[in-house]
């Protein structure tokens, strides 16, 4: 893997359960043809999974690349309702998000679960973007770094440092998701410093540096180049921000513009 450092600028677009087929093709259109303003930058759009095929057809060719929001981690069987990880690289993704916090908190999601997903993912060869975050509660009692590590720890169990440097990871804090209340640049590099030295830690120095970790949770236009400034946050995974493509693009160019003036 390559060291984050040469690697450009990640913004990546959770629609959540937010556009049917023709409004998703739409908007990843209009991405597509602003994305050479934002050339540099690494693009991913991650549409519900009805909206995939119709996000696929627009992107090929293209320079932007698609996700899945979530899968199990069999490969097939009887679990009515689930997506495969066959069927999410079938449907042409190269990323998909394991354990966000909507999964986590609104679907009883377990970091076993998540575990299991991850490895999925890289036996079938995507890039699990990796969610995790503490909670309001837990950031005022103090507990967030607690929380962060047992998060990574219980999601990576099991794996090498070879496996993990093909990772990406996305701090979420639960409390700045959809409500507007984003962390400061600097709670944020706190928790992806925090990260960092875990991943090197546990992984050596080497593996932990190839590891891209994006910040979520309410980021705009304009607090995107504060917030990228800051030394281990290498992208973004936006919410709401995304579903427009002037505003998503618009992220994207502030985070390159950030990447330059990085120390
Ligand atoms: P918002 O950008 O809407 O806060 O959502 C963040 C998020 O959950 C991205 O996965």
């Amino acid at each position: 893997m390559t060291n984050r450092n040469s690697h450009p600028p990640f913004a990546a677009g959770n629609w959540k359960m937010h556009l049917a087929s023709g409004e998703a093709a739409r908007l990843a259109s209009e991405i597509v043809k602003g994305a050479a303003d934002a050339a540099g930058a690494e693009l991913v759009l991650i549409p519900p999974f009805t909206s995939l095929d119709s996000v696929r057809r627009v992107v090929a060719d293209s320079s932007v690349a698609l996700g899945a929001q979530n899968m199990h981690w069999e490969d097939k069987g009887a679990f009515t309702g689930e997506v495969s990880p066959l069927m999410v690289k079938d449907a042409g993704c190269r990323y998909v998000v394991i354990g966000h916090s909507e999964r986590r908190h609104l679907f009883g999601e377990t970091d076993g679960g998540v575990n299991k997903k991850i490895k999925a993912a890289l036996r079938t060869d995507l890039t699990p973007i990796f969610c995790l975050g503490e909670t309001l509660e837990e950031r005022q009692s103090g507990r967030t770094i607690d929380r962060i590590e047992s998060q990574l720890i219980a999601g990576l169990e099991g794996l090498d440092g070879e496996s993990v440097s093909k990772i990406v990871m996305a701090y979420e804090p639960v409390w700045a998701i959809g409500t507007g209340r984003t962390a400061t640049p600097a709670q944020a590099q706190e928790v992806h410093g925090q990260l960092r030295g875990a991943l090197s830690e546990r992984y050596g120095k080497q593996d932990a540096d190839c590891v891209i970790i994006l910040y979520g949770g309410s980021v705009k236009p304009d607090n995107a180049f504060s917030l990228f400034r800051e030394k281990d946050i290498d992208g973004f995974l936006v919410g709401g921000a995304s579903l427009e493509a002037s505003s998503f693009l618009r992220i994207a160019k502030e985070a390159l513009r950030a990447h330059k003036e990085k120390p």
